[in-house]
Protein backbone atom coordinates (compact mmCIF):
# COMPACT_ATOMS: atom_id res chain seq x y z
CA UNK A 1 0.00 0.00 0.00
CA UNK A 2 2.93 2.24 0.47
CA UNK A 3 4.52 1.27 -2.66
CA UNK A 4 1.17 2.82 -4.30
CA UNK A 5 0.91 5.94 -2.39
CA UNK A 6 4.50 6.68 -2.78
CA UNK A 7 3.78 6.10 -6.40
CA UNK A 8 0.89 8.41 -6.91
CA UNK A 9 2.50 11.19 -5.26
CA UNK A 10 5.84 10.94 -8.06
CA UNK A 11 2.93 10.96 -11.05
CA UNK A 12 1.39 13.56 -9.25
CA UNK A 13 4.19 15.60 -8.93
CA UNK A 14 4.91 15.39 -12.90
CA UNK A 15 1.22 16.57 -13.15
CA UNK A 16 2.07 19.44 -11.18
CA UNK A 17 4.86 20.89 -13.11
CA UNK A 18 2.48 20.52 -16.21
CA UNK A 19 -0.34 22.85 -14.54
CA UNK A 20 2.90 25.65 -13.45
CA UNK A 21 4.22 25.16 -17.54
CA UNK A 22 0.74 25.88 -18.94
CA UNK A 23 0.26 28.74 -16.96
CA UNK A 24 3.50 30.36 -17.64
CA UNK A 25 3.19 29.35 -21.31
CA UNK A 26 -0.06 31.16 -21.53
CA UNK A 27 1.41 33.79 -19.99
CA UNK A 28 4.54 34.23 -22.41
CA UNK A 29 2.88 36.35 -25.53
CA UNK A 30 1.77 39.06 -22.56
CA UNK A 31 5.55 39.68 -20.95
CA UNK A 32 6.28 43.34 -21.70
CA UNK A 33 3.19 44.26 -22.39
CA UNK A 34 2.17 46.52 -19.53
CA UNK A 35 -0.89 44.78 -18.44
CA UNK A 36 -1.23 42.90 -15.72
CA UNK A 37 -4.48 42.20 -15.51
CA UNK A 38 -4.34 40.34 -19.03
CA UNK A 39 -1.32 38.59 -17.96
CA UNK A 40 -2.34 37.38 -14.70
CA UNK A 41 -5.58 36.21 -16.38
CA UNK A 42 -4.26 34.15 -19.12
CA UNK A 43 -2.32 32.37 -16.35
CA UNK A 44 -5.39 32.02 -14.00
CA UNK A 45 -7.23 30.44 -17.17
CA UNK A 46 -4.24 27.82 -17.91
CA UNK A 47 -3.54 26.84 -14.88
CA UNK A 48 -6.90 26.12 -13.93
CA UNK A 49 -7.84 24.06 -16.85
CA UNK A 50 -4.53 22.01 -16.06
CA UNK A 51 -5.00 21.99 -12.56
CA UNK A 52 -8.54 20.62 -13.33
CA UNK A 53 -7.25 17.45 -15.25
CA UNK A 54 -5.54 15.88 -12.07
CA UNK A 55 -6.65 13.37 -10.03
CA UNK A 56 -7.06 14.88 -7.46
CA UNK A 57 -10.08 15.88 -4.86
CA UNK A 58 -8.53 19.57 -4.45
CA UNK A 59 -9.27 22.55 -2.56
CA UNK A 60 -7.19 26.04 -3.23
CA UNK A 61 -6.45 27.35 0.43
CA UNK A 62 -4.30 30.00 -1.19
CA UNK A 63 -5.15 31.61 -4.18
CA UNK A 64 -6.67 34.52 -6.43
CA UNK A 65 -8.78 35.72 -3.51
CA UNK A 66 -11.68 35.07 -1.79
CA UNK A 67 -14.76 33.96 -3.38
CA UNK A 68 -16.62 37.37 -4.14
CA UNK A 69 -13.65 38.86 -5.67
CA UNK A 70 -12.24 36.12 -7.48
CA UNK A 71 -14.67 34.47 -10.10
CA UNK A 72 -11.53 31.67 -10.60
CA UNK A 73 -9.54 29.73 -8.43
CA UNK A 74 -10.98 31.50 -5.56
CA UNK A 75 -10.02 30.36 -1.98
CA UNK A 76 -12.33 27.24 -0.93
CA UNK A 77 -12.57 26.30 -5.02
CA UNK A 78 -12.81 22.68 -5.27
CA UNK A 79 -10.24 21.53 -8.22
CA UNK A 80 -9.31 18.16 -10.01
CA UNK A 81 -11.10 15.10 -11.28
CA UNK A 82 -12.32 14.71 -7.71
CA UNK A 83 -10.81 11.09 -8.35
CA UNK A 84 -8.02 10.75 -6.10
CA UNK A 85 -6.40 11.92 -2.67
CA UNK A 86 -7.55 14.75 -0.80
CA UNK A 87 -5.13 17.61 -0.84
CA UNK A 88 -4.45 21.35 -0.24
CA UNK A 89 -3.77 23.39 -2.96
CA UNK A 90 -1.91 26.85 -2.57
CA UNK A 91 -1.03 28.69 -6.02
CA UNK A 92 0.27 32.06 -7.50
CA UNK A 93 -0.80 32.00 -11.38
CA UNK A 94 1.54 34.88 -11.74
CA UNK A 95 3.88 35.23 -9.03
CA UNK A 96 4.79 39.16 -10.32
CA UNK A 97 2.17 40.25 -12.57
CA UNK A 98 3.85 43.54 -12.80
CA UNK A 99 7.46 41.93 -12.99
CA UNK A 100 5.65 40.20 -16.31
CA UNK A 101 4.24 43.41 -17.84
CA UNK A 102 7.41 44.89 -17.30
CA UNK A 103 9.75 41.97 -18.50
CA UNK A 104 11.91 42.23 -15.48
CA UNK A 105 13.68 39.35 -13.41
CA UNK A 106 12.01 36.32 -11.78
CA UNK A 107 8.51 36.02 -12.37
CA UNK A 108 7.04 32.77 -11.98
CA UNK A 109 4.04 30.20 -11.88
CA UNK A 110 3.45 28.62 -8.54
CA UNK A 111 1.69 25.91 -7.00
CA UNK A 112 1.78 23.40 -3.94
CA UNK A 113 -0.38 20.45 -2.77
CA UNK A 114 -0.01 18.82 0.41
CA UNK A 115 -2.29 16.49 2.15
CA UNK A 116 -5.64 18.00 3.07
CA UNK A 117 -5.42 20.38 6.26
CA UNK A 118 -1.46 20.54 6.34
CA UNK A 119 -1.51 23.95 4.32
CA UNK A 120 -1.86 27.39 7.01
CA UNK A 121 -4.89 29.34 5.03
CA UNK A 122 -2.78 32.54 5.41
CA UNK A 123 -4.93 35.58 5.28
CA UNK A 124 -4.73 38.30 2.34
CA UNK A 125 -2.56 40.42 5.08
CA UNK A 126 0.84 41.37 4.66
CA UNK A 127 3.42 38.60 6.79
CA UNK A 128 6.93 39.81 8.06
CA UNK A 129 9.24 37.14 6.73
CA UNK A 130 12.96 36.18 7.65
CA UNK A 131 14.48 33.02 5.66
CA UNK A 132 17.58 31.35 5.87
CA UNK A 133 19.15 28.62 4.03
CA UNK A 134 19.61 25.20 5.02
CA UNK A 135 23.30 25.43 6.15
CA UNK A 136 22.01 26.95 9.26
CA UNK A 137 19.86 26.31 12.82
CA UNK A 138 16.45 27.17 12.47
CA UNK A 139 17.00 29.56 15.50
CA UNK A 140 20.41 31.34 13.86
CA UNK A 141 18.09 34.28 13.42
CA UNK A 142 14.91 35.21 14.67
CA UNK A 143 11.83 37.71 13.71
CA UNK A 144 12.71 39.51 17.40
CA UNK A 145 15.97 40.50 16.36
CA UNK A 146 16.80 43.66 14.74
CA UNK A 147 18.04 43.43 11.25
CA UNK A 148 21.62 44.24 12.23
CA UNK A 149 21.21 41.86 14.63
CA UNK A 150 20.26 39.34 12.08
CA UNK A 151 22.96 40.38 9.96
CA UNK A 152 25.80 39.88 12.58
CA UNK A 153 24.14 36.51 13.86
CA UNK A 154 24.13 35.11 10.38
CA UNK A 155 27.64 36.54 10.00
CA UNK A 156 29.06 34.67 12.96
CA UNK A 157 27.44 31.38 12.00
CA UNK A 158 28.77 31.38 8.39
CA UNK A 159 32.44 32.38 9.60
CA UNK A 160 32.06 35.37 7.97
CA UNK A 161 32.54 39.35 8.05
CA UNK A 162 29.37 40.98 7.95
CA UNK A 163 29.86 42.69 4.87
CA UNK A 164 30.15 39.80 3.46
CA UNK A 165 26.41 38.97 4.28
CA UNK A 166 23.86 39.69 1.66
CA UNK A 167 20.54 40.12 1.68
CA UNK A 168 17.25 40.44 -0.07
CA UNK A 169 14.45 43.07 0.66
CA UNK A 170 11.37 44.38 -1.26
CA UNK A 171 12.07 48.03 -2.50
CA UNK A 172 9.12 49.91 -0.73
CA UNK A 173 8.98 52.59 1.85
CA UNK A 174 7.98 50.61 4.44
CA UNK A 175 11.42 49.11 4.45
CA UNK A 176 13.68 52.50 4.48
CA UNK A 177 14.52 51.79 8.25
CA UNK A 178 15.41 48.15 7.74
CA UNK A 179 17.75 48.81 4.75
CA UNK A 180 19.45 51.60 6.57
CA UNK A 181 20.18 49.52 9.08
CA UNK A 182 21.47 46.75 7.24
CA UNK A 183 23.40 48.75 5.31
CA UNK A 184 24.96 50.21 8.42
CA UNK A 185 26.24 46.76 8.98
CA UNK A 186 28.13 46.75 5.96
CA UNK A 187 26.29 43.94 3.98
CA UNK A 188 24.86 43.78 0.80
CA UNK A 189 21.22 44.09 -0.13
CA UNK A 190 19.77 43.24 -3.45
CA UNK A 191 16.46 45.47 -3.35
CA UNK A 192 13.71 43.58 -5.61
CA UNK A 193 10.63 45.54 -6.82
CA UNK A 194 8.39 42.65 -6.63
CA UNK A 195 8.33 38.67 -6.13
CA UNK A 196 8.94 37.89 -2.71
CA UNK A 197 8.75 33.99 -3.20
CA UNK A 198 11.55 34.08 -5.35
CA UNK A 199 13.50 35.82 -3.23
CA UNK A 200 12.64 34.09 -0.55
CA UNK A 201 13.56 31.01 -2.32
CA UNK A 202 17.05 32.40 -3.26
CA UNK A 203 18.37 31.67 0.10
CA UNK A 204 18.12 28.22 -0.71
CA UNK A 205 20.69 28.33 -2.75
CA UNK A 206 23.53 30.43 -2.00
CA UNK A 207 26.65 29.80 -4.12
CA UNK A 208 24.06 30.15 -7.29
CA UNK A 209 22.17 33.42 -5.95
CA UNK A 210 24.55 35.06 -3.70
CA UNK A 211 21.84 35.68 -1.09
CA UNK A 212 21.98 34.62 2.22
CA UNK A 213 18.98 35.86 4.04
CA UNK A 214 15.75 37.54 3.27
CA UNK A 215 13.91 39.73 5.25
CA UNK A 216 10.51 42.00 5.44
CA UNK A 217 7.08 41.88 4.50
CA UNK A 218 5.07 40.78 2.06
CA UNK A 219 1.79 39.07 1.26
CA UNK A 220 0.89 36.22 3.71
CA UNK A 221 -0.29 33.97 0.98
CA UNK A 222 2.97 34.09 -0.30
CA UNK A 223 4.44 33.77 2.74
CA UNK A 224 2.70 29.60 2.80
CA UNK A 225 4.34 29.43 -0.91
CA UNK A 226 7.69 30.28 0.08
CA UNK A 227 7.36 27.51 3.17
CA UNK A 228 6.14 25.11 0.88
CA UNK A 229 9.50 25.57 -1.21
CA UNK A 230 12.04 25.47 1.57
CA UNK A 231 10.58 22.21 3.02
CA UNK A 232 11.22 20.70 -0.04
CA UNK A 233 14.98 22.70 -0.70
CA UNK A 234 16.15 22.87 3.12
CA UNK A 235 16.07 26.45 4.86
CA UNK A 236 14.02 28.12 7.05
CA UNK A 237 11.32 31.03 7.27
CA UNK A 238 9.59 32.32 10.02
CA UNK A 239 6.40 34.66 9.71
CA UNK A 240 4.33 36.69 11.54
CA UNK A 241 0.86 38.27 10.22
CA UNK A 242 0.34 42.03 10.13
CA UNK A 243 -3.00 43.94 10.51
CA UNK A 244 -3.56 47.13 9.68
CA UNK A 245 -7.31 47.55 10.67
CA UNK A 246 -10.01 45.34 11.83
CA UNK A 247 -11.03 44.39 8.54
CA UNK A 248 -7.35 42.60 7.97
CA UNK A 249 -7.97 41.34 11.43
CA UNK A 250 -11.80 40.08 11.01
CA UNK A 251 -9.98 38.00 7.57
CA UNK A 252 -7.78 36.36 9.74
CA UNK A 253 -10.58 35.14 11.76
CA UNK A 254 -12.49 34.15 8.82
CA UNK A 255 -8.93 31.94 8.80
CA UNK A 256 -9.45 30.00 11.56
CA UNK A 257 -6.60 32.32 12.97
CA UNK A 258 -6.98 33.36 17.00
CA UNK A 259 -3.16 33.81 18.19
CA UNK A 260 -2.79 37.40 15.73
CA UNK A 261 0.82 37.62 17.42
CA UNK A 262 1.80 34.16 16.32
CA UNK A 263 5.78 33.42 15.06
CA UNK A 264 4.87 30.86 12.05
CA UNK A 265 7.59 28.38 11.20
CA UNK A 266 7.92 26.98 7.79
CA UNK A 267 6.28 23.33 9.38
CA UNK A 268 3.86 25.38 11.25
CA UNK A 269 3.36 26.66 7.52
CA UNK A 270 3.59 23.46 6.02
CA UNK A 271 2.44 20.67 8.51
CA UNK A 272 3.13 18.02 5.93
CA UNK A 273 4.95 16.68 2.87
CA UNK A 274 4.45 18.82 0.15
CA UNK A 275 4.98 18.87 -3.53
CA UNK A 276 5.81 22.62 -5.25
CA UNK A 277 6.68 22.92 -8.79
CA UNK A 278 7.61 26.84 -10.40
CA UNK A 279 8.00 27.83 -13.69
CA UNK A 280 9.89 30.87 -14.58
CA UNK A 281 8.06 33.60 -16.96
CA UNK A 282 10.37 36.30 -17.04
CA UNK A 283 14.62 35.30 -17.00
CA UNK A 284 15.40 34.99 -13.53
CA UNK A 285 18.24 33.37 -11.21
CA UNK A 286 16.44 30.68 -10.08
CA UNK A 287 15.00 29.58 -13.68
CA UNK A 288 15.24 30.48 -17.20
CA UNK A 289 12.39 32.85 -18.83
CA UNK A 290 9.94 31.10 -20.78
CA UNK A 291 11.76 31.42 -24.25
CA UNK A 292 9.20 31.86 -27.41
CA UNK A 293 11.16 30.54 -30.86
CA UNK A 294 10.04 30.15 -34.41
CA UNK A 295 7.03 27.75 -33.98
CA UNK A 296 7.88 26.39 -30.45
CA UNK A 297 7.93 27.60 -27.27
CA UNK A 298 10.42 26.90 -24.33
CA UNK A 299 10.28 27.16 -20.44
CA UNK A 300 11.99 25.54 -17.39
CA UNK A 301 10.18 24.60 -13.95
CA UNK A 302 11.73 23.68 -10.61
CA UNK A 303 9.77 20.40 -9.71
CA UNK A 304 10.32 19.36 -5.46
CA UNK A 305 9.24 17.08 -3.12
CA UNK A 306 9.61 17.52 0.52
CA UNK A 307 9.20 13.33 1.14
CA UNK A 308 12.53 13.00 -0.52
CA UNK A 309 14.28 16.19 -0.73
CA UNK A 310 14.24 16.05 -4.75
CA UNK A 311 14.86 18.63 -6.66
CA UNK A 312 14.36 18.45 -10.32
CA UNK A 313 15.09 21.55 -12.95
CA UNK A 314 12.73 20.76 -15.88
CA UNK A 315 13.08 21.80 -19.09
CA UNK A 316 10.25 21.70 -21.60
CA UNK A 317 10.03 22.70 -24.84
CA UNK A 318 6.48 22.18 -27.36
CA UNK A 319 5.33 23.28 -30.51
CA UNK A 320 3.27 26.49 -30.78
CA UNK A 321 -0.01 25.86 -32.34
CA UNK A 322 -1.79 29.01 -34.37
P1 LIG B 1 1.66 40.30 -7.60
O1 LIG B 1 2.18 39.19 -8.40
O2 LIG B 1 0.26 40.08 -7.14
O3 LIG B 1 1.86 41.60 -8.29
O4 LIG B 1 2.49 40.34 -6.21
C1 LIG B 1 3.84 40.47 -6.18
C2 LIG B 1 4.41 40.79 -4.80
O5 LIG B 1 5.62 41.47 -5.01
C3 LIG B 1 4.62 39.57 -3.90
O6 LIG B 1 5.72 38.80 -4.27
C4 LIG B 1 4.78 40.20 -2.55
O7 LIG B 1 4.54 39.30 -1.48
C5 LIG B 1 3.76 41.32 -2.61
O8 LIG B 1 3.55 41.60 -4.00
C6 LIG B 1 4.20 42.56 -1.90
O9 LIG B 1 3.13 43.43 -1.76
P2 LIG B 1 3.25 45.03 -1.95
O10 LIG B 1 3.45 45.29 -3.43
O11 LIG B 1 1.96 45.55 -1.44
O12 LIG B 1 4.42 45.49 -1.16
Amino acid sequence: MGDVTEFQDRLLSLGLARVSEAAAIASARLIGRGDEKAADQAAVNAMRAQLNLLDIAGVVVIGEGERDEAPMLYIGEEVGTGRGPAVDIALDPLEGTTLTAKDMPNALTVIAMAPRGSLLHAPDVYMDKLAIGPAYEPDTVTLDMSPAARVRALARAKGVAADEIAVCILDRPRHEAMIAEVRATGAAIRLITDGDVAGVMHCAEPDVTGIDMYMGSGGAPEGVLAASALKCMGGHIFGRLLFRNDEERNRAAKAGITDLNRIYTRDDMVRDDVIFAATGVTQGSLLRGIKLGHGFVECETILMRSKTGSVRRVSYRAPLHG
